[in-house]
């Protein structure tokens, strides 16, 4: 289907193509220069000492979870209104995902009291989310945290740029806990394809993902290609979660506009929400994160409906308008293989619940106009005319 509105689109420029070009003439695609650039140009954005390049956010966190010694019989506390990522990886590692609720209607992201409710002498950890590029409350979650104890990772797939509140204020996603995960997939803030960046400041968490993602090799094929050495050991259990240099060029001519491109999510969310406040006066729907747009991503446009029940029916009258929409998230929890193979219920999660049964994704992305967002919003208030 051809949409008038896409949900997302991918800023890619004539010079994004002639540096691909250029890796496709240099003949060496995997690990090697334009990904050691990524790393140390993205290490650097997110202020932290160390970013390795990996093949996708899930590969990102599961390396996380390794490098922090996730094991069967441990428990990790993550959010439900999430990808089934987030979650999925605790169970690749033979751990237990114990999922929390949000805050509420206002801000989708976990409720740090409800974390602290579900800490057991198992919990190893948290796995945060900031849910649509608008950053976790950090002070709130650490406060409820043994930090000697339990380790944060965040799941910042939708946050890249995006900055903390309180006292961690100005610094970026991927620096507020022990390891940060990114995303680079094709509908996300840097988007090209697969991909993904892991971030740490700790020199020890780095090097064992630095095997972890290529097989637990002791050299890589770079470096023998280099010059360094004849062979290799493998010192570990590794996977193959290795990025190649086509999505590293095109992550690195993205980066380069990251902060742009934010600024531009941010003025369209902005549009959105003054073009939509009218029906939220009349209690139709409400816009969440609305009273707290400072140092957001703005990787997507969520709105709350009031009725769930014209959903569907809005999601209809807008694809017949050429506009394409999502639902984030369907609560992981109550995913089929969740509730048939680890036994989650309705009602588990009322705030998570709720929220997910009135949600609607509407489009958003750097290269719409203010025009764009008008006619969308136009639509929609057509729908409840
Ligand atoms: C919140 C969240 N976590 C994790 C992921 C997984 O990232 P990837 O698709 O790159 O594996 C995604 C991507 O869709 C996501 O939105």
């Amino acid at each position: 289907m051809s949409w008038k509105y896409p949900l997302s689109d991918i800023d890619i420029t004539e010079s994004d193509l002639e540096a691909l070009m250029e890796v496709a003439r240099s003949k060496w695609f995997s690990l090697g220069p334009k990904t050691s650039e990524l790393e140390s140009s993205f290490a650097q954005y997110c202020g932290v000492k160390h970013a390795l390049g990996v093949s996708s956010g899930t590969a990102a966190l599961h390396l996380a979870l390794m490098a922090m010694g996730v094991e069967p019989g441990d428990e990790v506390i993550v959010p439900s209104l999430t990808f089934a990522a987030t979650s999925n990886v605790v169970l690749y590692c033979g751990a237990t995902p114990v999922f929390v609720d949000i805050l509420g209607p206002e801000d989708l992201n976990m409720d740090p009291n409800e974390v602290a409710r579900h800490i057991t002498p198992k919990t190893k950890g948290v796995i945060l989310v900031h849910y649509g590029g608008y950053p976790v409350d950090m002070d709130g979650l650490e406060s409820v945290l043994d930090r000697e104890k339990h380790f944060i990772v965040e799941d910042a797939a939708h946050a890249p740029g995006a900055t903390a509140n309180g006292k961690k204020a100005g610094k970026r996603a991927g620096s507020l806990g022990d390891i940060g995960c990114f995303s680079l997939f094709a509908n996300k803030n840097i988007a090209v394809g697969e991909g993904g960046l892991l971030t740490t400041d700790d020199p020890d968490i780095a090097e064992t993902v630095r095997l972890l993602r290529c097989h637990g090799m002791s050299s890589q094929t770079w470096d023998r290609h280099s010059g360094r050495g004849f062979t290799y050991d493998i010192v570990n259990l590794g996977h193959n979660y290795r990025i190649n240099e086509m999505e590293s060029v095109l992550a690195l001519g993205q980066l380069d506009r990251l902060d742009a491109n934010n600024a531009k999510r941010k003025e369209l969310t902005l549009r959105y929400w003054s073009n939509l406040e009218g029906l939220a006066n009349i209690d139709i729907l409400s816009l969440p994160f609305r009273d707290r747009p400072d140092g957001g991503s703005f990787h997507i446009l969520p709105i709350l409906l009031k009725d769930p029940e014209v959903r569907v029916p809005l999601l209809e009258h807008l694809k017949e308008r050429g506009i394409q929409t999502s639902i984030h998230y369907r609560p992981v929890h109550l995913m089929s293989y969740y509730r048939e193979s680890h036994g989650h219920q309705v009602g588990e999660l009322p705030k998570t619940e709720d929220v997910a049964g009135r949600e609607v994704t509407l489009p958003l992305h750097s290269l719409m106009s203010e025009a764009d967002v008008d006619q969308i919003c136009t639509a929609v208030k057509d729908f409840f005319a």
